[in-house]
């Protein structure tokens, strides 16, 4: 077929962009499945945060990647982040473009393909950048003398989750060989103690975030041993974040879950149930003994399953739970007293709330028994 004739397929959305909201949930014209967020919870998930971070005297720098929208960017902002964090060069891009003139973009970047496609932010002085090697940085560095203008750089430290980072002995040696590179300068250090998912108790999680920040301050003492001037110290996670404070030495916090959470956060003990903004709508398209087959598979949930809540359970049915998923099924166990017929809409709760953000062109605001607002996931799939 000739490009000329080959027809427009447009995003299929849960709700036609010609449909004026408000509309009811049960709406007829809305289908599933659908992401809803309710706009209570969010507003009141945006303030919480913003009031920790003021209370802990630590600057807010929420993570991105959790909601992937401007608008709810720009609802951070407003109650006070300082600024964003993203992981991907597509964020970075995304949210430059929509007004955010502090970015700090926490991955190690590598390549020209991507480097390139950061020169207009390093040239507006909007980004800081994220390294544990000299590899990488020698590919900032050529990024900011082509640019134009120095690029502010965090050293990654492991604090134990083990993925990237340097051990924090190593600060001073790598801190000073990158900070002689033309265009960088070394201004901070930054980690993610992602492995507070894998403990267990609410004071395993506080040990954690503890030695998040011990390592942090031994890297601090290497870094400036070595004459590096330590301004930033980036850490703390939905989990973490609550046990850090300026005391410690905390300069900011990157908290990204936070903002819908999910029921990986309920079982860490950062939120609680009535603090989950976003559900799933789905749609009861099947019925068989004890079981009820809805509309939303692992295309849409993720195969994401955790030990206490297996790939999740509907809101208003806590006792039921998603026993198994293909990729457009979902298999949800009923309870013996429970009873759902074909058509009936059903509100799923999400394991893993970024991931299910990434894949969605849009997503629903909800008040009370309504979608009243359209919120566009303005980074979705800016994976590259
Ligand atoms: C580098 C970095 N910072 C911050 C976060 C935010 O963590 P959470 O979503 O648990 O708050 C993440 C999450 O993956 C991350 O990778």
């Amino acid at each position: 077929m000739s490009s000329a004739s080959a027809p427009t397929i447009r995003p299929a959305l849960p709700l036609d962009p010609a449909i004026d909201v408000p509309i009811a949930l049960d709406d007829p014209r809305l289908a599933t499945p659908a992401l809803l967020v309710d706009l209570d919870i969010l507003d009141s998930n945006v303030r919480r945060m913003a009031a920790l971070s003021r209370r802990a005297g630590v600057a807010l720098r929420p993570h991105a990647k959790s909601h992937k929208s401007l608008a709810i960017a720009d609802q951070q902002i407003e109650a006070g982040a300082v600024g964003l964090c993203v992981a991907t060069v597509g964020e970075a891009e995304t949210f430059f473009a929509g007004g955010i003139t502090d970015l700090t973009l926490a991955y190690p970047i590598f390549g020209e393909s991507k480097l390139r496609r950061l020169r207009d932010m390093v040239a507006a002085g909007v980004l800081t950048m994220v390294t544990d090697s000299y590899e990488i940085a020698e590919g900032y560095s050529r990024l900011a003398v082509d640019a134009g203008h120095d690029i502010p750089v965090l050293l990654e430290i492991d604090t134990g989750m083990h993925r990237v980072g340097i051990p924090p002995e190593h600060a001073g040696t790598l801190g000073s060989s990158i900070a002689a590179l033309p265009g960088l300068q070394v201004v901070g250090l930054l980690t993610h103690a992602g492995h507070a998912h894998d403990v267990h108790t609410q004071p395993e999680i506080a040990a954690v975030a503890r030695n998040e920040a011990r390592l942090l301050a031994d890297a601090r003492y290497h870094a400036e041993q070595a004459g590096l001037e330590i301004t930033v110290v980036s850490a703390g996670s939905t989990l973490t974040a609550p046990y850090l404070t300026a005391a410690d030495g905390i300069t900011e916090i990157r908290p990204g879950t936070y903002i819908l959470n999910d029921l990986r956060t309920v079982t860490c003990y950062a939120c609680t149930p009535d603090q989950l903004a976003a559900s799933m709508l789905t749609t009861v398209v099947s019925v068989g003994p004890g079981r009820a087959v809805f509309d939303a598979g692992n295309k849409t949930l993720t195969p994401t399953r955790i030990e206490q809540h297996g790939f999740g359970y509907p809101r208003e049915i806590p006792d039921a739970r998603v026993s198994r998923l293909s990729e457009e099924h979902g298999v949800l166990q009923l309870p013996d007293d429970e009873h759902l017929c074909v058509g009936d809409r059903v509100r799923m709760l999400p394991i893993h709330i970024c991931v299910w953000m990434d894949l969605q062109h849009e997503v629903y605001g909800v008040a009370g028994s309504q979608i009243v607002s359209r919120i566009s996931v303005d980074a979705m799939r800016r994976s590259i």
